[in-house]
């Protein structure tokens, strides 16, 4: 939260809000909020470095402008014109800054995605650029994607699981043999947003620690239809992502929902993210359970009949039994 307010005095420079959207999290410098027309509150400081939630909360709320210490103009524009993509694509970058930058971006990007009502363009065209530098990654070398998801698994449940989701949709389409570069991009921005709808959800359901009682069943499952009108109106989430965010708890029985659609009719990167999505839930530790090992996970995933495809079930065990990802990621 803000800390107390201070006046304003002629020391203060107003700075577009839109600048921090493409850094990184560390700044330089102490960053403040206008209350009222002379109280001016500090928001972000340069020990503890940006907020992405509340910097995406202030956009959402219409924030125009930010404000800096004058002296500290020059750091800023340092700061501002060293993009994460730019810091990301720099050849010179290690391997770690590489990774620490990115998930940079994808923390920013989910905060904006799980602020949002509908999401915004310049959204969009952030998700797809952030899991563009996933799928480089992940061709570069998949231990680096397994580091990644060693290290978010500490953070936030919803944060971790559209990683973890969005990663793992794209190892087990990979494996497939099927996707090429753009495809994979689908899966995994269909796996980054798979869930979106249940922002529009009550917290008390979407989050609870207990099992759902059936009204709160009922609601829960509205979530698909929700997620799919929030980017009914976003030009640039191609069609492909959709099918993924409206179909992805529908089941190859039939039993699935929103429309109890049968196997073939499914979409088959629904289907990819359906099962991975499944396989994030049973490697976490959530209130209710600790977290399934990787053999154990996929022995569930094997015994549940009808609910995922068999040969993507097929091709998730077989990544793992040649891989230690596994052991990495759990
Ligand atoms: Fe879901």
């Amino acid at each position: 939260m803000a800390d107390s307010p201070i006046n304003i005095t002629s020391a203060f420079k107003a700075v577009d809000i839109q600048s921090f959207r493409n850094t990184t999290r560390d700044i330089t410098f102490d960053v403040y909020l206008k209350i009222s027309d002379d109280n001016i509150a500090h928001v972000f400081s340069k020990s503890t470095g940006l907020d992405y939630k509340r910097l995406a909360q202030y956009i959402h709320k219409g924030v125009k402008e930010l404000f800096i210490k004058t002296e500290d103009v020059p750091a800023y524009e340092e700061f501002v014109a060293r993009t994460a993509d730019l810091i990301f694509n720099d050849s010179k970058t290690t391997q770690e800054k590489k990774i620490a930058t990115l998930l940079n971006m994808t923390e920013q990007n989910m905060a904006e995605i799980f602020v949002q009502h509908n999401i915004s363009e310049e959204t969009a065209e952030n998700t797809k650029k952030v899991v563009t530098n996933y799928v480089n990654l992940m061709m570069e070398s998949p231990k680096t994607v397994a580091i990644i998801l060693k290290l978010v698994s500490h953070g936030e449940y919803l944060y971790y699981h559209s990683i973890a989701v969005a990663i793992f949709s794209m190892f087990i389409a990979k494996a497939s043999g099927q996707f090429n570069q753009r495809t994979l991009e689908i899966v995994g921005m269909g796996g980054f947003i798979h869930d979106i709808g249940t922002t529009q959800i009550s917290k008390e359901i979407s989050c609870s620690p207990m099992e759902l009682t059936p009204a709160q069943w009922k609601e829960m499952r509205n979530h698909p239809k929700l997620g799919l009108q929030m980017i009914e109106n976003t030009p640039n989430i191609p069609d492909e992502v959709r099918y993924i965010v409206y179909q992805h708890h529908e089941e190859p029985s039939g039993h699935g929902y929103p429309n109890g659609l049968h196997g073939p009719v499914i979409y088959y990167p629904a289907k990819i993210v359906s099962l991975a999505d499944a396989f994030s839930a049973l490697i976490s530790k959530r209130p209710f359970r600790p977290a399934y090992t990787i053999e154990q996970a996929i022995h569930i995933l094997q015994s549940e009949t009808g609910k995922y495809d068999r040969e993507l079930v097929k091709i998730l065990a077989s990544i793992f039994s040649k891989s230690d990802i596994g052991s990495r990621a759990a």
